[in-house]
């Protein structure tokens, strides 16, 4: 039987399907059920910055100070911010008892301070490592590219000063030099980054004449995106990285894997065929494997990354050209 143990962040995986952070790892019993169905680890379901920013009394305080009056202040809202930092740490330590496999937190932050103190709460209550969910659309236009990149190189320099368990990235495609920042930030003191995120995008009612969510869930066809990303740049980075949205069944982990994956997170085809999608992708893997004589992942990985492959114009070709002409 093939070997399908990788490795990611320093952690041992027993293969190489990450559930991702959703609203299915949020809760012990789905964690479980996902664990007992073969995922090798477990994003946690992010905690956002704005749900830790309990600190926001030393900012009432210097509002106070300046003059404003607190009881403009929501102490309420305040109380239930603490409330789920506490579920959140609990839930932590309820996992630390239930499941065995490697448990990753999740921080979504767009700013560089208030929520620090919490990463070294989720390693003081057991987190294997963190992971950081970054993200600021590029929508501003009096901000220079060099000030939002400055800004993700603020936080994980911060961050990884601050706490010892490893930690990676989570990013968008959103950078005007996607390869300079993929290789830099890999150049940092993380051990992974995650390519890519997928956003909450918007949708129109066209008969309601207004904004509404749609495109939650993923598809196959998703995958291109961290596919070309994963082969152009995992034999050309100093960290793990691991390919997230799209992944939904044996043959997408396995484009990933010869990209030069470490692992693959999923997320939509949970949501869309259940937890025993994981142990159907796992026979697929294995089945593949053994068809192809390779006894393990490393015999494999990377096969189909830029160092590999002679022709580089098919991973970085933007146009069509030639196949719009044939295609009739
Ligand atoms: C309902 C739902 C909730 C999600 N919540 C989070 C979250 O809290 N933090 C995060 O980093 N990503 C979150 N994601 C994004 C997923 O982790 C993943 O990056 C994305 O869905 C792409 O992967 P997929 O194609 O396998 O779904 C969420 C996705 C879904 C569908």
């Amino acid at each position: 039987m093939a070997d399908l143990s990788t490795t990611y962040l320093g952690l041992k995986l027993k293969n190489p399907i990450i559930a991702s952070s959703s609203t299915l790892t949020d809760n012990v019993e789905s964690i479980k059920n996902i664990a007992e169905n073969g995922a090798s680890a477990v994003v946690l379901r992010s905690i956002f910055e704005e749900e830790i920013t309990i600190e926001a009394e030393h900012y009432i305080k210097e509002a106070v100070n300046s003059g404003y009056d607190e009881s403009l202040f929501d102490y309420f809202d305040s109380r239930v911010k603490q409330h789920n930092v506490e579920q959140y740490l609990d839930l932590l330590l309820e996992l630390r008892r239930h499941v065995k496999i490697p448990i990753i937190g999740s921080i979504n932050a767009v700013t560089n301070h208030e929520w620090m103190y919490f990463a070294k709460k989720m390693e003081a209550n057991g987190v294997d490592a963190i992971e950081l969910n970054l993200f600021l659309l590029p929508s501003q236009l009096n901000t220079k590219c060099d000030e939002t990149e400055k800004l993700y190189f603020d936080i994980v320099n911060k961050l990884t000063k601050e706490v010892q368990v490893p930690i990676t990235i989570k990013i968008s495609h959103y950078f005007s030099n996607l390869a300079t920042i993929i290789k830099s930030l890999s150049e940092t003191n993380i051990k992974g980054l995650v390519l890519f995120n997928k956003f909450f995008s918007p949708d129109f009612d066209i008969e309601e004449e207004k904004l509404i969510s749609t495109y939650v869930l993923s598809n196959p066809q998703d995958l291109a995106m961290s596919l070309r990303w994963i082969a152009m740049m995992s034999d050309r980075v100093s960290c793990d990285l691991v390919a997230s949205t799209g992944i939904h069944d044996g043959a997408g982990l396995i484009k990933q894997l010869l990209a030069g994956a470490k692992a693959v997170q999923i997320a939509s085809t949970l949501y869309k065929n259940g937890p025993e999608q994981i142990g159907e992708m796992i026979r697929d893997l294995e089945e593949w494997m053994d068809r192809k004589g390779y006894k393990s992942i490393n015999d494999f990985r990377g096969k189909l990354s830029y160092g590999k492959v002679k022709d580089h114009a098919l991973l970085e070709r933007v146009q069509f050209m030639k196949y719009f002409q044939s295609f009739k």
